[in-house]
């Protein structure tokens, strides 16, 4: 047989994190590894309530299709529902999306050709890598510093690929508790990078999952509720502030760009599940978002305070190893010293029984090798405390043997 295969699939690679996150499946591994939300947070026996309810009372409805837009009810819902965070949006205004990994996607197909350039945070979330891969862009890194992307780095880069006759076209962040880093950007800079986008005309796809999980420190206004010209497209995925198994998000955007984000839904889905547009849609009307998100940000500070006080506890002082302290979501990132290898100690670390995700991963170049992704939204305190134990013991062992070797060498 031929090779059937196109070139955008032939370039495909699989996800280094799913290929290791195998090995953290087995029994008894204490797993920092994967960004699942916490299962205890997931409103199961109201959403089966609902859902018996829409299934016995208005199956003829739920169980068809849907408009491409997404269902009038959870759009209105979604519409009063954040109306107190700074956003005063019209249904035409949303798109329900299968998830905001399929908003990224849509995004990619609406509004990249091969070649064109996307600004990403480096590290950043890798399946957006992915998808942004797969469309053929060409993905320029910009680091982060401790209150997001650096900014003066994003204005060298962009000049540059203009002088180089690159067409640019996006800035992809994830302002709140940033997946991988934990990293939140500060006001000046949101001001400041929209500042960037209307001087360059370039549009921001600002993908935020986790800005309703703020367990600490003021919130902030989203970057999209600043823009007045309609250059950001704001991705609000259900997935870690209901249950991921919905696969809902919405994508907020204006015209003319909605309308063609729209057509390209259309071609991908037709529809996204009108049964769990119901359930999220009437949950969200019934039961009341506020007092819900509260007893999940009250879950994911407790975790990140036994993540952050065995850090503090077991990992060794004086060699250098920092770690971010995030106000919110599900992630901290930690540096260990140079020459420290994150995918080399990771067999030892399994052997240990514990696991996280190699810092390399989420890089495009090549940086990160002495990083790693912790998530503390999985387990409980006690198993936190002692995977850090054993996570502690193994970087222990690593720097102890690089200076063996460094003395032998
Ligand atoms: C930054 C970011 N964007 C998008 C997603 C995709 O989420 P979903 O497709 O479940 O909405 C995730 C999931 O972890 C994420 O961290």
């Amino acid at each position: 047989m031929r090779n059937f295969v196109s070139r955008r699939a032939s370039g495909a690679k699989r996800s280094a994190i799913r290929e290791l996150l195998k090995l953290t499946e087995k029994p008894d591994i204490i797993s920092f590894a994967g960004g699942l939300p916490a299962p205890e947070t997931f409103p199961h026996d109201e959403f089966a309530e609902i859902a018996a309810d829409e299934l016995r009372g208005h199956y003829e409805n739920v169980l068809q299709y849907g408009l491409t837009e997404g269902s009038l009810t959870l759009r209105r819902a979604v519409i009063d529902w954040l109306r107190p965070h700074g956003l005063d949006l019209t249904t035409e205004q949303l798109l329900v999306t299968t998830a905001s990994q399929q908003g990224i996607d849509l995004l990619s197909k609406a509004f990249i050709d091969p070649g064109d350039v996307i600004f990403c945070e480096a590290p950043t979330y890798l399946a957006a890598l992915q998808t942004f891969s797969l469309f053929e862009a060409d993905k320029i890194a910009i680091p982060m510093d401790d209150d997001g992307m650096n900014l003066d780095i994003l204005e060298k880069e962009i000049q540059e690929a203009r002088a180089s006759g690159k067409t640019l076209k996006a800035i992809y962040t994830i302002p709140d508790f940033q997946n991988p880093s934990g990293i939140t950007m500060s006001l000046e800079k949101r001001t400041r990078l929209l500042a960037i986008a209307k001087r360059e005309d370039l549009l921001i796809f600002e993908d935020d999952p986790y800005g309703q999980l703020r367990f600490a420190g003021d919130p902030l206004p989203s970057i999209r509720s600043m823009d007045d010209e309609g250059r950001v497209i704001l991705l609000l995925t259900l997935s870690k502030v209901l249950a991921a198994g919905l696969r809902l998000a919405i994508m907020v955007a204006d015209n003319p760009l909605m309308d063609v984000l729209v057509r390209v839904k259309q071609a991908s889905d037709l529809c996204s599940s009108k049964l769990t547009q119901h359930i999220a849609a009437r949950y969200i009307k019934e039961y009341g978002m506020e007092e819900h998100l509260e007893s999940i940000r009250h879950c994911y500070r407790a975790k990140r305070n036994a993540m952050i006080a065995a850090l503090e506890k077991y990992m060794p002082a004086d060699e250098g190893i920092t770690w971010t302290r995030p106000e919110g979501g599900l992630f901290l990132w930690v540096r260990l010293p140079e020459g420290i290898d994150t995918e080399e100690m990771f067999p030892r670390a399994i052997e240990q029984k514990v696991a996280y995700v190699i810092g390399n991963a989420f890089y495009t170049d090549g940086r990160g090798r002495n990083e790693m992704r912790l998530s503390f939204s999985l387990g409980t305190e006690e198993e936190i405390e002692e995977g850090i134990r054993r996570l502690a013991q193994v970087v222990r062992a690593e720097i102890a043997s690089k200076k063996k070797q460094a003395v032998l060498s």
